[in-house]
């Protein structure tokens, strides 16, 4: 007996299997990264446009590798928002229409509840009361967790998200689409101590963010260097680009935990696969004792193994979805 979850709230197609035990039994994605490059950002109508095209052999390859067949599916978990609104109703059409033929209930998932749920996949351990920190290209979110399905949103980005401000500074440094993985790439060869940029509301703003003066900064820095043939390697701009960053965040993190004494915090979302935070934010827990939950690489970035184990936590505590509901787009 299994579950079935479908995600393509933006530029991935994506399908997985949960067993009901909570074991995903299969995870796959396929990438819209080919579609978008050219225009160096991810366009709405090619988004959904190729989610149409994908959509079913994602799902068959899915239950192929799940090695299950339709008789074993008990409900279908699917993406409901937020996210691109044309992206979105790809997957809840399909998933609604399945699971109708099915017979069997549809489960509408938060995208970010499906990043949190990342967190504790695979035998992870993140125990509450906890901080959770959402960092992807739509999100840079605290949240205070009580437990369990209590989320306080404590501190927040007031313009750009992390993840953005990732993709836009690669986009400067020539970098392409995806820009986050490219620049972190990049930056392990470089040195962050030999252009520092500021660390933008690092000590204002309380546990908000700020990260659009960052890119400025390093539009400043590019043109300046064009103009005195400065010769900075871009490795280490690179590097120092993404320190300012990692940085902000890092603090941030540790300051909401501070303030709320709690002892375990999980990060999630795009960014959390970022090879630079993940060796701070590990060794800042250690050395204050604190509980750090980072999801495995694949589950990082937008997938469907997350949606399933957030679904499947609904599933068990019977939230289904009306026929009726729709996609929202809107976080
Ligand atoms: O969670 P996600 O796949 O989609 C959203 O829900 O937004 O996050 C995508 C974001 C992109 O901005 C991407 O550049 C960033 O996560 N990202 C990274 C890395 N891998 C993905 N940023 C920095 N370093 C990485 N290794
Ligand atoms: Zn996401």
């Amino acid at each position: 007996m299994a579950l079935l979850a479908i995600e393509s709230s933006c530029d991935e197609t994506a399908a997985a299997v949960i067993n009901l035990d909570g074991h995903i039994a299969s995870n796959v994605i396929s990438s819209q990264h080919e579609v978008h490059r050219q225009y160096g950002g991810v366009v709405p109508e090619l988004a959904s446009r190729s989610h149409i095209e994908k959509i079913e052999s994602v799902v068959r390859e899915a239950m192929s590798q799940a090695q299950v067949d339709w008789p074993a599916i008990q409900a279908i978990a699917v993406t409901r928002g937020p996210g691109l609104a044309g992206a979105l109703v790809v997957g809840v059409s399909f998933g609604k229409a399945l699971a109708f033929a099915l017979g069997v209930p549809w489960i509408a998932v938060n995208h970010l509840e499906g990043h949190v749920a990342s967190a504790w996949l695979d035998k992870q351990v993140c125990l509450t009361p906890c901080v959770i920190f959402i960092v992807s290209g739509g999100h840079t979110h605290l949240y205070l967790v009580p437990e369990w399905g209590s989320y306080e949103l404590v501190g927040r980005t007031l313009d750009d998200a992390a993840g953005e401000a990732f993709d836009k500074g690669a986009n400067m440094l020539g970098l392409g689409h995806p820009g986050g993985p490219a620049l972190d790439r990049l930056a392990r060869t470089g040195n962050p101590d030999i252009v520092r940029f500021p660390r933008p509301y690092h000590h204002k703003g309380g546990l908000n963010f700020s990260f659009s003066g960052i890119k400025t900064s390093l539009l400043y820095y590019l043109r300046d260097r064009q103009q005195e043939k400065a010769d900075v390697r871009l490795e280490d701009i690179a590097a120092g680009y993404q320190e300012a960053i990692v940085e902000v965040l890092i603090d941030k993190a540790f300051r909401a935990v501070d303030h709320y004494h709690v002892s375990q915090l999980a990060v999630v979302g795009g960014v959390s696969a970022n090879s630079r935070l993940r060796a701070l934010l590990s060794a800042r827990a250690s050395a204050n004792g604190v509980q750090l939950a980072l999801p495995k690489l694949e589950y990082c970035t937008d997938n469907a193994a997350m949606i399933a184990a957030a679904g499947l936590q609904a599933y068990h505590a019977g939230r289904f979805a009306a026929w009726d509901l729709d996609a929202v787009a809107a976080g």
